[in-house]
């Protein structure tokens, strides 16, 4: 791809990302600049590629970061509740707090990052912990452990979904889980396969349109009991 790229630090990648055009909006580089990857990612956190995390999990590739932060940017609004499904290093997760916080405070801001492998909980919570331990103390951020597939109902509905790997078909439950208004984006198609970036807009009466963004490589949505 023409912009991968490699940075000197954070914010150099970040600068890149920017003249590459893949980050449009100042608001997404700023949230992006201020959550320095190298509390993320212990190996290359600069490069635009996954890098190793622990348990067979990579964290995604900064472009894919910077897409699902413009392409979710109109529902990140303070008192929003977002959904990262599959938070892995907690880095996504981490950029929805600083985006929505920027914008304004509100004390009903729910960002909730899911992730069904226990030792990722607790690198996340480590992580998330190591770049500002105000995230979780603000009881605004939480990490919760579970299957990212059933969504996290004690907090729905959600403004935005985001999926970081890929469903065979769009998970039913996440739709329910969408508010009105809201945005779900999710890589959808077989593993291996030819898979695509999938965006749900549930409108005011609770019509759901999809729209196709681009042709993706995610590792699948697994499930830990099989
Ligand atoms: C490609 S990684 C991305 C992680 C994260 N977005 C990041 O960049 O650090 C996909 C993540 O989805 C998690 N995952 C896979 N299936 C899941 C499921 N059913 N429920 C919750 N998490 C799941 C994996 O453990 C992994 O952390």
């Amino acid at each position: 791809m023409a912009w991968r790229s490699v940075g000197t630090s954070n914010a150099d990648l970040i600068r890149q990302l920017r003249d590459y055009g893949v980050i449009a909006t100042e608001a997404v580089a700023d949230a992006m600049t201020a959550t320095d990857r190298k509390h993320y990612s212990p190996r290359n956190p600069y490069m635009d590629a996954p890098q190793p995390i622990g348990g067979s999990v990579t964290i995604s590739a900064p472009h894919m970061h910077a897409f699902a932060l413009e392409y979710l940017r109109d529902q990140l609004k303070p008192g929003a509740h977002v959904l990262d499904v599959g938070s892995g290093s907690g880095y996504l997760t981490a950029c929805f707090y600083r985006y929505i916080k920027a914008k304004g405070e509100n004390e009903n801001t729910r960002i909730v990052g899911i992730e069904h492998q226990v030792s990722l909980v607790q690198l996340s919570k480590s992580n998330l912990n190591a770049d500002d331990s105000s995230m979780l103390n603000s009881g605004q951020m939480l990490i919760v452990e579970g299957d990212g597939r059933l969504g996290h109902a004690a907090l729905a509905p959600y403004d935005a979904i985001h999926v970081g790997a890929a469903a065979p078909e769009t998970p039913n439950e996440l739709l329910n889980q969408l508010a009105r208004g809201g945005r779900l984006i999710v890589p959808v198609g077989p593993e291996g396969g030819t898979q695509y970036m999938q965006q749900y807009d549930k409108d005011a009466s609770g019509k759901v349109q999809m729209t196709r963004l681009m042709g993706v490589m995610y590792v699948p949505l697994t499930d830990l009991r099989s």
